[in-house]
Protein backbone atom coordinates (compact mmCIF):
# COMPACT_ATOMS: atom_id res chain seq x y z
CA UNK A 1 0.00 0.00 0.00
CA UNK A 2 1.79 3.21 -0.90
CA UNK A 3 1.39 5.54 1.69
CA UNK A 4 -0.26 9.46 0.80
CA UNK A 5 2.74 11.16 2.52
CA UNK A 6 5.19 11.63 0.02
CA UNK A 7 8.87 10.76 0.43
CA UNK A 8 11.63 13.57 0.40
CA UNK A 9 13.00 11.79 -2.24
CA UNK A 10 9.82 11.94 -4.27
CA UNK A 11 9.46 15.95 -2.88
CA UNK A 12 12.86 16.45 -4.63
CA UNK A 13 12.47 14.92 -7.37
CA UNK A 14 9.08 16.66 -8.35
CA UNK A 15 10.71 20.37 -7.94
CA UNK A 16 14.40 19.48 -8.71
CA UNK A 17 15.95 18.08 -12.13
CA UNK A 18 17.53 14.71 -10.81
CA UNK A 19 16.00 15.08 -7.87
CA UNK A 20 19.21 16.68 -6.28
CA UNK A 21 20.88 20.45 -6.09
CA UNK A 22 23.48 19.17 -8.98
CA UNK A 23 25.86 16.52 -9.18
CA UNK A 24 24.11 13.66 -6.79
CA UNK A 25 22.82 10.96 -8.33
CA UNK A 26 22.05 8.75 -5.56
CA UNK A 27 19.69 5.09 -5.46
CA UNK A 28 16.33 5.63 -3.93
CA UNK A 29 17.35 4.03 -1.12
CA UNK A 30 20.09 6.20 -0.03
CA UNK A 31 18.74 9.82 -0.76
CA UNK A 32 18.30 11.62 1.80
CA UNK A 33 17.67 15.20 3.45
CA UNK A 34 20.66 16.94 5.48
CA UNK A 35 19.03 18.73 8.37
CA UNK A 36 22.89 19.69 10.14
CA UNK A 37 26.00 19.67 10.13
CA UNK A 38 28.21 20.03 12.97
CA UNK A 39 32.15 19.70 12.87
CA UNK A 40 33.08 17.12 10.31
CA UNK A 41 29.48 15.05 10.72
CA UNK A 42 26.11 15.50 8.93
CA UNK A 43 22.68 14.67 10.44
CA UNK A 44 20.04 13.70 7.64
CA UNK A 45 16.21 14.58 8.52
CA UNK A 46 15.75 11.42 10.42
CA UNK A 47 18.37 12.02 12.29
CA UNK A 48 21.19 9.83 11.10
CA UNK A 49 24.69 10.86 11.11
CA UNK A 50 26.81 10.65 8.59
CA UNK A 51 30.54 11.67 8.53
CA UNK A 52 30.94 13.86 5.83
CA UNK A 53 33.82 13.87 2.97
CA UNK A 54 32.77 16.92 0.53
CA UNK A 55 32.82 19.20 3.15
CA UNK A 56 30.51 20.92 0.80
CA UNK A 57 32.49 20.89 -2.25
CA UNK A 58 35.68 22.06 -0.27
CA UNK A 59 34.18 25.21 1.01
CA UNK A 60 33.93 24.26 4.72
CA UNK A 61 37.43 23.41 5.42
CA UNK A 62 37.02 24.38 9.33
CA UNK A 63 34.31 21.92 9.43
CA UNK A 64 30.42 22.88 10.19
CA UNK A 65 28.79 25.45 12.11
CA UNK A 66 32.25 26.63 13.24
CA UNK A 67 32.09 28.75 16.43
CA UNK A 68 34.75 31.71 15.10
CA UNK A 69 32.97 31.56 11.68
CA UNK A 70 29.34 31.68 13.44
CA UNK A 71 30.09 34.55 15.49
CA UNK A 72 31.27 36.39 12.93
CA UNK A 73 28.42 36.13 10.59
CA UNK A 74 25.84 36.34 13.81
CA UNK A 75 27.81 39.87 14.39
CA UNK A 76 27.56 41.13 10.94
CA UNK A 77 24.31 39.95 10.05
CA UNK A 78 22.85 42.10 12.61
CA UNK A 79 24.67 45.12 10.96
CA UNK A 80 23.17 44.11 7.86
CA UNK A 81 23.56 41.90 5.32
CA UNK A 82 24.57 43.62 2.29
CA UNK A 83 25.55 47.26 0.58
CA UNK A 84 27.05 46.16 -2.78
CA UNK A 85 29.81 49.23 -1.44
CA UNK A 86 33.28 48.75 0.38
CA UNK A 87 32.60 47.84 4.03
CA UNK A 88 35.04 46.92 7.12
CA UNK A 89 35.25 43.01 6.88
CA UNK A 90 35.24 43.39 2.76
CA UNK A 91 38.45 46.00 3.33
CA UNK A 92 40.13 43.78 5.90
CA UNK A 93 39.60 40.59 4.06
CA UNK A 94 41.28 42.16 0.66
CA UNK A 95 44.14 43.32 2.50
CA UNK A 96 45.07 39.99 4.17
CA UNK A 97 44.20 38.33 0.56
CA UNK A 98 46.54 40.91 -0.71
CA UNK A 99 49.35 39.80 2.04
CA UNK A 100 48.99 36.32 1.67
CA UNK A 101 48.57 35.23 -1.91
CA UNK A 102 51.71 36.48 -4.05
CA UNK A 103 50.17 37.30 -7.35
CA UNK A 104 47.48 39.22 -5.31
CA UNK A 105 48.31 43.37 -6.03
CA UNK A 106 44.57 43.99 -5.95
CA UNK A 107 41.85 42.12 -5.51
CA UNK A 108 37.71 41.91 -6.30
CA UNK A 109 35.24 40.10 -5.15
CA UNK A 110 32.29 38.03 -6.63
CA UNK A 111 29.93 35.24 -5.40
CA UNK A 112 31.52 32.24 -6.59
CA UNK A 113 34.87 30.20 -8.27
CA UNK A 114 32.29 29.85 -11.74
CA UNK A 115 32.41 34.15 -11.94
CA UNK A 116 35.96 34.14 -10.49
CA UNK A 117 37.27 32.04 -13.35
CA UNK A 118 34.85 33.82 -15.93
CA UNK A 119 35.82 37.23 -14.52
CA UNK A 120 39.95 36.09 -14.97
CA UNK A 121 39.38 34.53 -18.76
CA UNK A 122 37.55 37.68 -19.64
CA UNK A 123 40.76 39.82 -18.23
CA UNK A 124 42.99 37.85 -20.05
CA UNK A 125 41.04 38.61 -23.39
CA UNK A 126 40.81 42.09 -22.85
CA UNK A 127 44.41 42.68 -21.52
CA UNK A 128 46.18 40.89 -24.26
CA UNK A 129 43.65 41.88 -27.18
CA UNK A 130 43.48 38.13 -28.08
CA UNK A 131 40.30 35.61 -28.07
CA UNK A 132 41.69 32.16 -27.38
CA UNK A 133 42.32 30.73 -23.80
CA UNK A 134 44.02 27.36 -23.24
CA UNK A 135 42.81 24.94 -20.70
CA UNK A 136 43.93 21.49 -19.80
CA UNK A 137 42.03 18.24 -20.50
CA UNK A 138 39.44 17.75 -17.55
CA UNK A 139 40.06 20.50 -15.71
CA UNK A 140 36.78 21.99 -14.01
CA UNK A 141 36.81 25.82 -14.11
CA UNK A 142 33.03 26.25 -13.20
CA UNK A 143 30.00 26.16 -15.01
CA UNK A 144 31.14 28.51 -17.81
CA UNK A 145 32.66 27.50 -21.64
CA UNK A 146 36.00 27.45 -20.26
CA UNK A 147 35.38 25.02 -17.20
CA UNK A 148 33.16 22.60 -19.34
CA UNK A 149 34.68 22.21 -22.69
CA UNK A 150 36.50 19.06 -22.36
CA UNK A 151 35.75 18.30 -18.98
CA UNK A 152 34.40 14.85 -19.46
CA UNK A 153 35.33 14.10 -23.19
CA UNK A 154 34.65 11.55 -24.66
CA UNK A 155 35.99 11.20 -28.05
CA UNK A 156 39.66 11.84 -26.82
CA UNK A 157 40.25 14.31 -29.97
CA UNK A 158 43.39 15.20 -31.33
CA UNK A 159 44.85 18.00 -29.07
CA UNK A 160 44.20 21.45 -28.83
CA UNK A 161 40.61 20.37 -30.38
CA UNK A 162 38.01 20.46 -27.23
CA UNK A 163 34.76 18.82 -27.00
CA UNK A 164 31.77 20.16 -25.01
CA UNK A 165 30.63 18.40 -21.88
CA UNK A 166 27.60 20.50 -21.58
CA UNK A 167 24.84 21.77 -24.67
CA UNK A 168 24.34 25.26 -24.77
CA UNK A 169 27.59 27.25 -24.98
CA UNK A 170 27.87 29.97 -27.05
CA UNK A 171 28.96 29.15 -30.90
CA UNK A 172 32.85 30.32 -30.13
CA UNK A 173 33.12 27.86 -27.15
CA UNK A 174 35.08 25.32 -28.68
CA UNK A 175 37.22 27.01 -31.03
CA UNK A 176 37.90 30.30 -28.13
CA UNK A 177 38.55 26.93 -25.82
CA UNK A 178 42.37 25.24 -26.63
CA UNK A 179 42.23 21.80 -25.02
CA UNK A 180 46.03 20.43 -23.68
CA UNK A 181 47.26 17.54 -22.36
CA UNK A 182 47.99 18.35 -18.27
CA UNK A 183 51.76 17.58 -17.12
CA UNK A 184 52.96 17.38 -20.86
CA UNK A 185 54.81 20.67 -21.18
CA UNK A 186 56.16 19.68 -24.86
CA UNK A 187 52.77 19.51 -26.63
CA UNK A 188 51.35 22.62 -24.23
CA UNK A 189 54.30 24.57 -25.54
CA UNK A 190 53.88 23.23 -29.29
CA UNK A 191 50.25 24.13 -28.97
CA UNK A 192 51.18 27.45 -27.76
CA UNK A 193 53.76 28.80 -30.16
CA UNK A 194 51.28 27.15 -33.06
CA UNK A 195 48.36 29.85 -31.42
CA UNK A 196 50.29 32.55 -29.39
CA UNK A 197 49.04 35.22 -31.92
CA UNK A 198 45.34 34.02 -30.72
CA UNK A 199 45.96 33.20 -27.62
CA UNK A 200 44.98 35.09 -23.84
CA UNK A 201 46.41 32.38 -21.46
CA UNK A 202 46.30 29.63 -20.21
CA UNK A 203 43.76 28.74 -17.21
CA UNK A 204 45.35 25.76 -14.58
CA UNK A 205 44.26 24.00 -11.91
CA UNK A 206 47.96 23.73 -10.07
CA UNK A 207 46.77 20.87 -8.85
CA UNK A 208 44.94 19.34 -11.80
CA UNK A 209 41.64 17.54 -9.65
CA UNK A 210 43.54 15.52 -7.99
CA UNK A 211 46.63 15.10 -10.13
CA UNK A 212 50.03 16.53 -9.46
CA UNK A 213 51.89 18.32 -11.29
CA UNK A 214 55.40 16.78 -12.61
CA UNK A 215 58.53 18.59 -11.21
CA UNK A 216 58.92 21.48 -13.42
CA UNK A 217 55.63 21.82 -15.65
CA UNK A 218 54.08 24.62 -13.46
CA UNK A 219 57.54 26.39 -14.16
CA UNK A 220 57.64 25.37 -17.57
CA UNK A 221 53.67 26.95 -18.49
CA UNK A 222 55.43 29.83 -16.45
CA UNK A 223 58.27 30.66 -18.40
CA UNK A 224 56.90 29.65 -21.69
CA UNK A 225 53.87 32.30 -21.16
CA UNK A 226 56.49 35.00 -19.66
CA UNK A 227 58.37 34.40 -22.91
CA UNK A 228 55.75 34.40 -25.47
CA UNK A 229 53.80 37.16 -23.75
CA UNK A 230 50.65 34.90 -22.54
CA UNK A 231 49.12 35.63 -19.42
CA UNK A 232 49.29 32.74 -16.69
CA UNK A 233 45.65 32.01 -14.51
CA UNK A 234 46.17 30.02 -11.43
CA UNK A 235 42.71 28.36 -10.64
CA UNK A 236 43.26 28.11 -7.15
CA UNK A 237 39.30 28.03 -6.34
CA UNK A 238 40.32 24.51 -4.57
CA UNK A 239 44.01 24.88 -3.96
CA UNK A 240 43.77 28.31 -2.71
CA UNK A 241 44.52 28.71 1.24
CA UNK A 242 44.04 24.55 1.54
CA UNK A 243 47.87 23.34 -0.15
CA UNK A 244 49.38 26.72 2.51
CA UNK A 245 47.92 29.84 3.23
CA UNK A 246 49.35 31.23 0.61
CA UNK A 247 47.77 28.58 -1.60
CA UNK A 248 49.57 26.22 -4.74
CA UNK A 249 51.31 29.29 -5.73
CA UNK A 250 53.23 29.39 -2.03
CA UNK A 251 53.22 25.21 -2.46
CA UNK A 252 54.76 25.37 -5.78
CA UNK A 253 56.79 28.27 -5.63
CA UNK A 254 55.27 29.59 -9.20
CA UNK A 255 53.72 33.09 -9.25
CA UNK A 256 51.07 33.32 -12.21
CA UNK A 257 49.20 36.90 -13.39
CA UNK A 258 45.86 36.38 -11.79
CA UNK A 259 44.28 33.82 -9.24
CA UNK A 260 40.81 32.86 -8.82
CA UNK A 261 39.78 32.31 -5.29
CA UNK A 262 36.53 30.83 -3.54
CA UNK A 263 35.30 27.89 -1.72
CA UNK A 264 37.54 27.45 1.38
CA UNK A 265 38.32 31.09 1.64
CA UNK A 266 34.59 31.80 2.13
CA UNK A 267 33.76 29.31 5.20
CA UNK A 268 30.48 28.10 3.63
CA UNK A 269 29.24 31.40 2.47
CA UNK A 270 29.21 32.63 -1.21
CA UNK A 271 32.22 33.81 -2.04
CA UNK A 272 34.49 34.42 -5.50
CA UNK A 273 37.60 36.30 -6.00
CA UNK A 274 39.80 37.41 -9.15
CA UNK A 275 42.91 38.36 -7.50
CA UNK A 276 46.33 39.71 -9.40
CA UNK A 277 48.76 41.86 -10.92
CA UNK A 278 47.55 45.82 -10.27
CA UNK A 279 48.10 46.80 -14.34
CA UNK A 280 45.43 43.99 -15.18
CA UNK A 281 43.31 44.24 -12.57
CA UNK A 282 42.78 47.97 -13.28
CA UNK A 283 40.89 47.35 -16.40
CA UNK A 284 37.81 47.09 -14.07
CA UNK A 285 38.17 50.12 -12.79
CA UNK A 286 34.81 52.27 -13.58
CA UNK A 287 37.02 55.27 -14.83
CA UNK A 288 38.11 53.56 -17.40
CA UNK A 289 34.51 52.70 -19.37
CA UNK A 290 35.00 53.95 -23.02
CA UNK A 291 38.18 52.69 -23.24
CA UNK A 292 39.02 49.47 -25.41
CA UNK A 293 39.90 47.36 -23.23
CA UNK A 294 37.94 48.42 -20.52
CA UNK A 295 36.39 44.96 -18.47
CA UNK A 296 32.74 44.73 -16.90
CA UNK A 297 32.75 43.50 -13.09
CA UNK A 298 30.03 43.88 -10.72
CA UNK A 299 28.25 41.52 -8.57
CA UNK A 300 25.48 42.68 -6.42
CA UNK A 301 26.42 40.81 -3.51
CA UNK A 302 30.33 39.80 -4.00
CA UNK A 303 31.92 41.13 -1.65
CA UNK A 304 29.22 41.40 0.61
CA UNK A 305 29.59 41.77 4.02
CA UNK A 306 28.62 38.41 5.54
CA UNK A 307 30.63 36.37 3.70
CA UNK A 308 34.21 39.09 4.10
CA UNK A 309 33.12 38.62 7.62
CA UNK A 310 32.98 34.47 7.71
CA UNK A 311 36.24 34.55 5.55
CA UNK A 312 37.91 37.06 7.80
CA UNK A 313 37.17 34.72 10.22
CA UNK A 314 38.41 31.45 8.51
CA UNK A 315 41.43 33.22 7.75
CA UNK A 316 41.88 33.94 11.34
CA UNK A 317 41.50 30.25 12.25
CA UNK A 318 43.65 28.68 9.23
CA UNK A 319 46.93 31.59 10.56
CA UNK A 320 47.00 29.49 13.99
CA UNK A 321 50.30 27.63 14.14
CA UNK A 322 50.06 23.69 12.93
CA UNK A 323 47.22 24.25 10.58
CA UNK A 324 48.82 22.85 7.46
CA UNK A 325 50.73 20.15 9.44
CA UNK A 326 47.35 18.60 10.71
CA UNK A 327 45.86 19.22 7.56
CA UNK A 328 48.67 17.75 5.38
CA UNK A 329 48.82 14.55 8.35
CA UNK A 330 45.09 13.93 8.12
CA UNK A 331 45.60 13.48 4.15
CA UNK A 332 48.31 11.40 4.66
CA UNK A 333 46.64 8.65 6.81
CA UNK A 334 43.92 8.88 4.49
CA UNK A 335 45.96 8.32 1.27
CA UNK A 336 48.42 5.64 2.55
CA UNK A 337 45.34 3.84 4.73
CA UNK A 338 43.49 3.79 1.33
CA UNK A 339 46.63 2.38 -0.33
CA UNK A 340 47.20 -0.32 2.26
CA UNK A 341 43.55 -1.56 2.20
CA UNK A 342 43.27 -1.33 -1.47
CA UNK A 343 46.38 -3.60 -1.98
CA UNK A 344 45.55 -6.09 0.08
CA UNK A 345 42.31 -6.41 -1.53
CA UNK A 346 44.21 -6.73 -4.65
CA UNK A 347 42.31 -4.07 -6.28
CA UNK A 348 44.56 -1.76 -9.12
CA UNK A 349 44.04 1.52 -8.20
CA UNK A 350 45.68 4.60 -7.50
CA UNK A 351 45.35 7.16 -4.92
CA UNK A 352 45.58 10.38 -5.75
CA UNK A 353 45.90 13.87 -4.05
CA UNK A 354 48.49 16.45 -1.56
CA UNK A 355 47.47 17.94 1.27
CA UNK A 356 43.58 17.08 3.00
CA UNK A 357 42.12 15.89 -0.88
CA UNK A 358 42.12 12.90 -2.19
CA UNK A 359 40.64 10.23 -4.85
CA UNK A 360 40.95 6.98 -6.34
CA UNK A 361 41.33 6.02 -9.70
CA UNK A 362 40.85 2.43 -10.34
CA UNK A 363 43.12 1.64 -12.97
CA UNK A 364 46.76 -0.27 -12.85
CA UNK A 365 48.19 2.75 -15.14
CA UNK A 366 50.10 5.25 -13.25
CA UNK A 367 47.44 8.85 -13.64
CA UNK A 368 49.26 11.90 -14.67
CA UNK A 369 46.28 13.84 -17.00
CA UNK A 370 43.06 13.01 -18.26
CA UNK A 371 43.19 9.92 -20.66
CA UNK A 372 45.38 8.42 -18.01
CA UNK A 373 42.18 8.37 -15.04
CA UNK A 374 40.00 8.10 -18.52
CA UNK A 375 40.95 4.32 -18.87
CA UNK A 376 39.98 3.31 -15.44
CA UNK A 377 36.77 1.29 -14.27
CA UNK A 378 34.26 3.63 -13.59
CA UNK A 379 31.78 0.40 -12.53
CA UNK A 380 33.80 -0.53 -9.75
CA UNK A 381 34.11 3.43 -8.56
CA UNK A 382 30.21 3.57 -8.08
CA UNK A 383 29.99 0.47 -6.14
CA UNK A 384 33.00 1.58 -4.03
CA UNK A 385 31.38 5.06 -3.65
CA UNK A 386 27.65 3.30 -3.12
CA UNK A 387 29.29 0.77 -0.70
CA UNK A 388 30.97 3.81 1.90
CA UNK A 389 27.87 5.81 1.65
CA UNK A 390 25.70 2.76 2.92
CA UNK A 391 28.65 2.66 5.78
CA UNK A 392 27.61 5.88 6.80
CA UNK A 393 30.54 7.88 4.93
CA UNK A 394 28.90 11.00 3.30
CA UNK A 395 30.07 11.66 -0.24
CA UNK A 396 28.92 12.29 -3.86
CA UNK A 397 28.99 8.90 -5.72
CA UNK A 398 30.04 10.87 -8.90
CA UNK A 399 33.52 11.36 -7.55
CA UNK A 400 35.71 9.55 -5.86
CA UNK A 401 37.52 13.10 -4.72
CA UNK A 402 37.08 13.79 -1.11
CA UNK A 403 38.24 17.07 1.25
CA UNK A 404 39.36 16.58 4.40
CA UNK A 405 38.58 19.58 7.05
CA UNK A 406 40.11 20.92 10.44
CA UNK A 407 37.24 19.24 11.87
CA UNK A 408 38.06 15.46 10.86
CA UNK A 409 39.74 13.34 13.86
CA UNK A 410 42.07 10.60 13.21
CA UNK A 411 39.34 8.42 14.11
CA UNK A 412 37.11 9.94 11.58
CA UNK A 413 39.51 8.97 8.71
CA UNK A 414 39.53 5.04 10.24
CA UNK A 415 36.02 5.09 9.98
CA UNK A 416 36.21 6.21 6.94
CA UNK A 417 39.30 3.12 6.00
CA UNK A 418 36.73 0.71 8.09
CA UNK A 419 34.28 1.31 5.61
CA UNK A 420 36.61 0.98 2.51
CA UNK A 421 37.67 -2.48 3.99
CA UNK A 422 34.19 -3.66 4.17
CA UNK A 423 33.51 -2.05 0.74
CA UNK A 424 35.66 -3.73 -1.04
CA UNK A 425 35.43 -6.91 0.78
CA UNK A 426 32.09 -7.29 -0.32
CA UNK A 427 32.84 -5.80 -3.93
CA UNK A 428 35.52 -8.71 -4.51
CA UNK A 429 33.29 -11.21 -3.24
CA UNK A 430 30.31 -9.90 -5.36
CA UNK A 431 32.70 -10.18 -8.21
CA UNK A 432 34.01 -13.52 -7.47
CA UNK A 433 30.21 -15.39 -7.46
CA UNK A 434 29.45 -16.61 -10.67
CA UNK A 435 26.72 -14.84 -12.04
C1 LIG B 1 38.98 24.26 -9.68
C2 LIG B 1 37.59 24.80 -9.63
N1 LIG B 1 37.34 25.99 -10.20
C3 LIG B 1 36.11 26.56 -10.17
C4 LIG B 1 35.07 25.91 -9.54
C5 LIG B 1 33.70 26.54 -9.53
O1 LIG B 1 33.41 27.04 -8.28
P1 LIG B 1 31.87 27.34 -7.86
O2 LIG B 1 31.23 26.01 -7.71
O3 LIG B 1 32.01 28.14 -6.59
O4 LIG B 1 31.27 28.14 -8.96
C6 LIG B 1 35.27 24.68 -8.96
C7 LIG B 1 34.16 23.96 -8.29
O5 LIG B 1 34.23 22.82 -7.94
C8 LIG B 1 36.57 24.10 -9.00
O6 LIG B 1 36.82 22.89 -8.48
Amino acid sequence: MSSSVPSARERSRAVFPGGSLGEYDLPADLAVVLARGEGATVWDSAGRAFTDFPMGWGSVLLGHAHPAIMAAVRRQAGLGSNFAYVTAPALELAEEIVRAVACAERVRFCASGTEATSYAVRLARAYTGRPKILKFEGAYHGANEVGTVSLFPRRLLDFPLGEPTSAGLGPGAEAEVLVAPYNDLRTTIAILEAHRHELAGIIVEPLHRCTSPQPGFLQGLREATAEMDLLLIFDETVTGFRLAYGGAQEYYGVRPDLATLGKALGGGYPIGVVAGRGDIMDLVREDRMGDPRYVWFASSIGGNPVSTAAACATLAELRTPGTYARLFALGERLRSGLRAILSNAAVAAQVQGDGPLAAVVFTDREVVDYRTAHASNRELARAYLLGLFRRGIFLNPMSTKLYLSLAHTDADIERFLDAARATLAEVGRARRSPA
